[in-house]
């Protein structure tokens, strides 16, 4: 009886809910209505289009305004957007960069192709209000091509412009933002009519940050627990065996099989012949086809940045990003990852820094006047003075954090990646022997040849500026690192001159530890700690190691010296690094051929 009447109490209770949650169903649906019909969380999506990011930055400044407005807004590469949304939504934003002699970037060229089908009747996009904003620079030829072009082909395919087109020119003194901020105004008073609800209201102030757009999550033990065995052993970078060529969004890592400088030593400046081994990579190409690098930020920085963050490296995270088509216009990065891997491998920490990264700092920044400088700099009025203050000197984000110190260790990880934004991978012409090359054939099938001028100047800084590419790329070397040891230089190198020809060509790294040509012992796992940094890179790269030699202590201590490297330079516990070299010898990426 007693537990019947429980049930029927029960079922009760579960009829009153159901009832409750319809009203508020329906109260919910009607208020929706009311929101819709006044324009109140409309769509607005800012599509743009960028070859190296500063657009796509422009773009999400241009979207976090319109949420500020109380509009629904999202930053997507153009070709990351499904076209067929152009003919449902009322209103959309471009942001288009100009590139090449008057060529629309890579992220719009799909959807450019549609727009330009000469089937498309005349009044295809009626129903369209929209906006162009143009990246250029008025020292080319054809200024602000793409955007002009972009926006006369929405004119003539019906659709009604908000605002006169804005043309942004690098050779302004306050670079892009000196035709954004006044065309920023523009918008927003075009577009009040269109959702007078949601404009009418007070913007949501500057000071209170929005959500992030690409959330860094810390893993719990819970969700790394159901991690398959691929996930969590998944690299950056990593693809699986039989996908598709490389692109933007997933590129492919590849060995470097030579790295020479050309120009004399004490020549001014270092040109190096690069040539990249792309036989695995599925990557075709032609001449006149462009190489795409993705470069490696350097230790001290990713260090600083931890130190800066407070938190440690190996903290496995995710990176969230609830919008669909936002995710695709972002690198794509594994399900989990490392701190330490995200900030080496992906965001832009060697930068000079954009507008919302002094949004986001001056959000945390404990002391009042700092915060209040740094709101000067994210404000309209406080772009001189930024640009002063950032970009004539080129600070960077690293040098820039320790002048706003109390804002060390506030930030959460969460707002990592929206305040140092994503790497853009660099652009190299291709050089090759011209001679009796055809699309057809190449003199150097499988390989990519560079020439590469490693950046440094000097500003007011104290420091020199470092290009972050080509530093880095002057730091690569082929991939094969050869450690080799033995008595004495003079008697014991075998093979010596072969060793050093090979080094002579750059194809080698040549580390030696003779152990009796000084006073105290130097063996081969002693010079591997000194080439630590290039050791962890290169088996976070996939390198195979192949050890030989006398059976006796030099194996173990060797392993040891391994696991000692991938714990330090990797950021991993004691037992992780254990796993990682267990994980090779497993698969033959580790193996030892040795003898007594
Ligand atoms: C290789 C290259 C070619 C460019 N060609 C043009 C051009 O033809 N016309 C123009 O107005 N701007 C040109 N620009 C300037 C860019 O449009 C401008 O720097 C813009 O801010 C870059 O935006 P993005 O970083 O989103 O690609 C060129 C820039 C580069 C680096």
């Amino acid at each position: 009886m007693d537990a019947r009447g429980e049930d029927d109490d029960r079922a009760g209770g579960h009829e009153h809910h159901h009832n409750k949650q319809e009203q508020e169903e329906q109260q919910q649906e009607q208020e929706h209505q009311e929101q819709e019909q006044a324009g109140q969380g409309a769509y607005v999506p800012v599509l743009y289009a960028s070859q190296t990011g500063t657009a796509q930055d422009t773009a999400g400044h241009v979207s976090r305004t319109l949420i500020r407005h109380h509009l629904s807004s999202a930053a997507i590469a153009m070709d990351a957007f499904h076209v067929g949304r152009l003919l449902e939504l009322p209103v959309v934003i471009f942001v288009v960069a100009t590139s090449g002699q008057g060529e629309a970037p890579d992220n719009m060229k799909k959807t450019w192709r549609f727009l330009l089908r000469k089937s498309l009747p005349p009044d295809s996009l009626q129903h369209l209000h929209f906006a162009v904003f143009g990246l250029g620079d008025s020292s080319y030829p054809k200024f602000n091509f793409v955007g002009k072009k972009l926006f006369k082909r929405l004119l003539s395919l019906g659709a009604t412009p908000l605002t006169p087109i804005g043309l942004a020119d690098d050779q302004h003194p306050l670079g892009v933002d000196g035709a954004l901020m006044p065309w920023i105004e523009t918008l927003l008073t075009a577009i009040r009519p269109l959702f007078p609800q949601p404009l009418s209201r007070p913007p949501i102030p500057g000071d209170k940050l929005l959500p992030p757009v690409a959330n860094v999550i810390q893993l719990s033990a819970d969700e790394h627990a159901t991690l398959t065995y691929q996930q969590q052993q998944q690299q950056p970078f990593e693809r699986p065996h039989n996908e598709a060529a490389p692109s933007r969004r997933t590129p492919a890592r590849v060995p470097i099989k030579l790295n020479q400088r050309m120009t004399p030593e004490d020549h001014f400046q270092d040109v190096r012949h690069v040539v990249f081994d792309v036989s695995s990579a599925n990557l075709p190409y032609a001449p006149g086809d462009v190489l795409y690098v993705m470069p490696e930020n350097t230790s001290e920085s990713v260090d600083a940045i931890l130190d800066w963050f407070g938190v440690d490296g190996a903290m496995l995270v995710r990176v969230q990003v609830d919008d669909e088509a936002v995710a695709t216009s972002l690198p794509a990065l594994p399900d989990r990852l490392s701190f330490r891997d995200l900030l080496t491998h992906y965001l832009d920490i060697q930068a000079v820094p954009k507008r919302y990264f002094f949004e986001i700092l001056a959000s945390f920044a404990a002391d009042e006047m700092q915060s209040e400088k740094l709101r000067e700099f994210t404000a309209a009025e406080g772009q001189e003075a930024r640009y002063d203050y950032v970009n004539r000197m080129k600070r960077t984000a690293i040098e820039i954090l320790r002048d706003f110190l109390s804002a060390k260790g506030r930030v959460p990880v969460a707002y990592a990646a929206d305040m140092f934004g994503f790497m853009q991978p660099r652009a190299f012409s291709i050089c090759l022997q011209s001679a009796g090359l055809n699309t057809k054939t190449f003199l150097h099938a499988g390989e990519i040849h560079t020439a590469v001028a490693i950046v440094n100047y000097r500003t007011r800084m104290a420091t020199p500026r470092r290009g972050v590419y080509t530093n880095w790329l002057k730091t690569l070397q082929p991939d094969t690192m050869f450690v080799f040891g033995n008595r004495n230089a003079a008697a014991d190198f075998l093979y010596g001159d072969e060793w050093r020809a090979l080094e002579h060509r750059g194809l080698l790294t040549l580390v030696l530890a003779f152990s009796r040509d000084q006073e105290h012992k130097v063996y081969v796992q002693h010079k591997m700690r000194e080439h630590a940094g290039a050791i962890y890179s290169a088996i976070a790269r996939g390198a195979y190691i192949l050890l030989a030699g006398s059976s006796g202590n030099m194996p173990k201590q060797v392993r040891e010296a391994f696991v000692d490297i991938i714990q330090q330079e990797g950021g991993k516990t004691a037992k992780e690094a254990e796993a990682m070299v267990k994980d090779m010898e497993r698969t033959g990426r580790y193996t030892c051929e040795t003898w007594d």
